[in-house]
């Protein structure tokens, strides 16, 4: 059903087409944009999974997608598996994801009612920094992630999270705490759960990023 449309779209791009007018039939009408984002995000798993577009393919032992609702409010963006999610196969399943799943908590949700991944969704070896090229070829991922998933908030942990999503030079220490537009989703950068394990006296800025991201979402 899906290739079949999906083969017509082609065709009718080899025709010359490049927009289409869509008008709503009744069975489609008032439906939420969202609908369909379980099974978008599921086939693109399985584009994901698949992908060998950097170096990273050949160290891995898996790629890990993200996890979660598919169609959450709010999305947490992290940088890159470590050697705990690399084996599970889940987006911050280590020391630093159970901080993270404690962070979710107190803000009175779960790991079901949100939905978390990388920008990057293979594990660099020995956790070294992600490098420019592989950001560039993993970026297409988590951008068609957050347009399947239409969330209203995204929360980007740590300075690679933010870099690469947005594509933009932002520092950190300027940024973080202030909300930022994404394609006209609202976007709170904060600190990475790593950084807060090394740095436990920077956790009371995370809570006041998380309340404000809170207060967003009870709008
Ligand atoms: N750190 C991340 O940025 N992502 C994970 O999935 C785990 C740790
Ligand atoms: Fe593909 Fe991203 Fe894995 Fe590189 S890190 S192989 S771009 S999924």
């Amino acid at each position: 059903m899906t290739e079949d449309l999906l083969r017509e779209l082609e065709l009718l791009r080899e025709f010359g087409f490049t927009h289409l007018d869509i008008h709503g039939t009744p069975a489609l009408a008032g439906r939420p944009a969202e609908a369909g984002a379980p099974d978008l995000l599921d086939e693109f798993r399985q584009i994901v999974i698949a992908c060998e577009k950097c170096r990273l393919s050949k160290s891995r032992t898996q790629v890990v997608y993200g996890v979660g609702n598919p169609n959450a409010d709010l999305m947490f963006v992290g940088e890159a598996p470590g050697r705990d999610e690399d084996i599970q196969g889940e987006p911050f399943v280590g020391r630093a994801g159970q901080l993270l799943t404690d962070i979710i908590k107190a803000m009175h949700l779960t790991r079901d009612d949100v939905y978390i991944a990388n920008v990057v969704k293979c594990r660099p070896p020995e956790n070294r920094n992600p490098e420019q090229d592989e950001l560039d070829a993993c970026r297409p991922h988590i951008r068609r992630q957050v347009e399947i998933i239409q969330p209203r908030v995204i929360v980007t942990l740590g300075r690679f999270a933010l870099q690469s999503l947005t594509e933009k030079a932002f520092a950190i220490s300027d940024v973080r705490g202030k909300w930022l537009d994404y394609n006209g989703i609202r976007l709170m950068p904060t600190y990475h759960p790593a950084y807060l394990l090394r740095t436990p006296s920077a956790k009371k800025e995370v809570w006041e990023d998380m309340k404000k991201v809170m207060a967003e979402l009870e709008r």
